[in-house]
């Protein structure tokens, strides 16, 4: 194992916006967005300051999962457009100075793929064991559950996510069944080589780097450090280093220790696992909320355990939501959001916005689930653009959108936003700038809280010689901190005043501010 992880170096003030491509811009009035709708919104986004996006899954599937569930990973869904379009895209995103990131699922595919096809033959044959198979149709995979009865293949297969998405072979941590196979088995690493030619082919083909799916899970069976997946990625990270050094990994793990320790350049804090994202801004007192009741120790005191463990090796991303998640505006309004953002964009990590939050877009509610989608279908309405038919996503008849649009009379919109100062994407758009252009705000600079629950939230940011001192009252009243050193310069500032009375610093509610140190 190499233990010094080189991080490539656009990722250090990369800002990423995240497209669900299903939602974003339909070129073609199918009521679906496509490659082509992305490419003529590239410059709305790099206008914005965001310069990297993530593309959730993009290739031909049967849509169970909204792509989740590939079932050929080497060529574009047709109705995002074919292989040459994202060809296109990515040289649209590389002609901006951009960059684009895909997503990886390796855990597991459709069952229509080829692969499972094969594997379900009672016929012996190269993809016998490129999935979790037990030997006879009456013994499942528990914990695992299974798919069991739809072959002639006498056995049951493991799934990963939903019934209908089989879990590939990475093998077992601790195999304890005759049919669970070591890590080291061949068909094991058979699994692992295939994926490294499917990664191959998107690094070739221009792609910049990978979102990866449910990273933390493809070994079976794993002890509670989880060496069997750092293990398991740290191969892959070898091979990166050898033929892609520059592509960005970045793990939908939610344990950062792991993650990047297993060569990851960045993980994604999530709505589950053990870093108390949710009490920032999804729960029903969100640390963000003008009401001021909400609790950060929690949070803060995981974050401050990965940072320490991780430092210098990775970054840690603390996304504003994504296409699992309800919408932040779900619980705070856009005055709050400016002040989440605030903090969202001034945190080391490269920042992922989901795309719409820049707006406020809202959770859609009481929408029929949309492949897959079930409670998450609200956060997956398209994108609205303007104030013409269908918030100018799309020229399809209304009834034949993914999902439909959010029906509120005053649904936000990109156009009018964008006119106004005071909007929250205004805000965004100047914290981002903020951002670039202080290598301590970027993602590789430090950070040292200087408070650790409460309100005001208080942080320094280093980098070299420049030291900045963050401050955030999200509460709607005033919060003192204590601060020996004299307050410098404020060099951005949101919000009421900032006053220091000997070691008392008292910040108006609402407010938010960085100051040299
Ligand atoms: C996480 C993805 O973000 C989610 O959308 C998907 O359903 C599951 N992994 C399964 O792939």
């Amino acid at each position: 194992m190499r233990n010094t992880l080189r991080q490539p170096e656009w990722l250090d003030n990369a800002v990423f916006y995240e497209i669900y491509p299903q939602s974003f811009m339909d070129s073609d009035g199918d009521g679906i967005g496509d490659f082509k709708g992305i490419i003529s919104k590239l410059d709305y986004i790099n206008e914005l300051g965001c310069n990297a996006i993530w593309l959730n899954p993009c290739f031909k599937s049967p849509f169970g999962d909204a792509g989740y569930d590939v079932e050929d990973y080497f060529t574009a869904a047709e109705r995002y457009g074919t292989n040459q379009d994202l060809y296109d895209l990515f040289d649209e995103v590389h002609k901006r100075g951009m960059h684009c990131i895909l997503d990886l699922v390796p855990g597991h595919t459709a069952v229509t793929h080829p692969w499972f096809r094969e594997s379900m033959k009672a016929e012996k044959n190269e993809y016998t064991h490129r999935y979790i198979w037990t030997d006879s149709i009456w013994e499942n995979t528990a914990p695992l559950e299974c798919i069991r009865g739809i072959s002639d293949r006498d056995g049951s297969a493991a799934v990963n996510f939903f019934s209908h998405q089989p879990a590939l072979n990475y093998g077992y941590f601790r195999p304890e069944k005759p049919w669970q196979h070591p890590m080291d088995s061949k068909d094991a690493l058979a699994t692992a080589g295939a994926v490294k030619e499917v990664m191959r082919f998107w690094l070739k083909a221009g792609c910049d780097g990978f979102r990866v799916d449910m990273a933390g899970s493809l070994v079976k069976n794993d002890n509670e450090a989880s060496d069997g997946n750092v293990a398991l990625w740290q191969r892959f990270r070898e091979f990166l280093d050898d033929e892609f050094p520059d592509a960005a990994m970045i793990s939908e793990w939610g344990e950062p220790d792991k993650s990047l320790r297993g060569g990851f350049h960045m993980d994604f804090l999530l709505h589950f696992g053990p870093s108390h994202y949710n009490d920032l801004f999804r729960c029903e007192e969100p640390y963000f909320s003008s009401r001021g009741k909400g609790d950060i120790e929690s949070f803060l005191k995981k974050y401050t355990e990965n940072y320490e463990k991780t430092n210098g090796r990775g970054l840690i991303c603390i996304p504003s939501g994504n296409h699992d998640m309800d919408r932040m505006r779900r619980h705070l309004d856009p005055e709050e959001m400016k002040l989440a953002f605030a903090f969202l964009l001034t945190v080391p990590g490269a920042p992922f916005i989901y795309y719409g939050d820049e707006i406020g877009m809202r959770y859609v509610e009481n929408v029929v689930s949309v492949e897959g989608g079930y409670g998450r279908t609200g956060s997956r309405s398209p994108m609205q653009w303007d104030g013409s038919a269908n918030a100018g996503f799309s020229s399809a008849a209304p009834d034949k959108l993914y999902v439909p649009i959010d029906p509120s009379p005053d649904r936000p919109a990109v156009s009018a936003e964008m006119d106004d100062e005071n909007s929250l994407r205004s805000e965004i758009k100047r914290l981002i700038a903020f951002r670039q252009a202080h290598p301590a705000l970027r993602s590789r600079g430090g950070i040292r809280f200087v408070t650790v629950k409460g309100y005001p939230l208080v942080y320094e940011r280093s980098w070299e010689s420049e030291k900045l001192l963050v401050i955030v009252n999200p509460s709607d009243k005033a919060a003192d901190f204590e601060y020996a050193a004299k307050l410098g310069k404020t060099l951005y500032k949101y919000g009421g005043d900032i006053s220091q009375n000997g070691d008392t610093v008292t910040v108006s509610g609402g407010t938010f501010a960085v100051m040299e140190v």
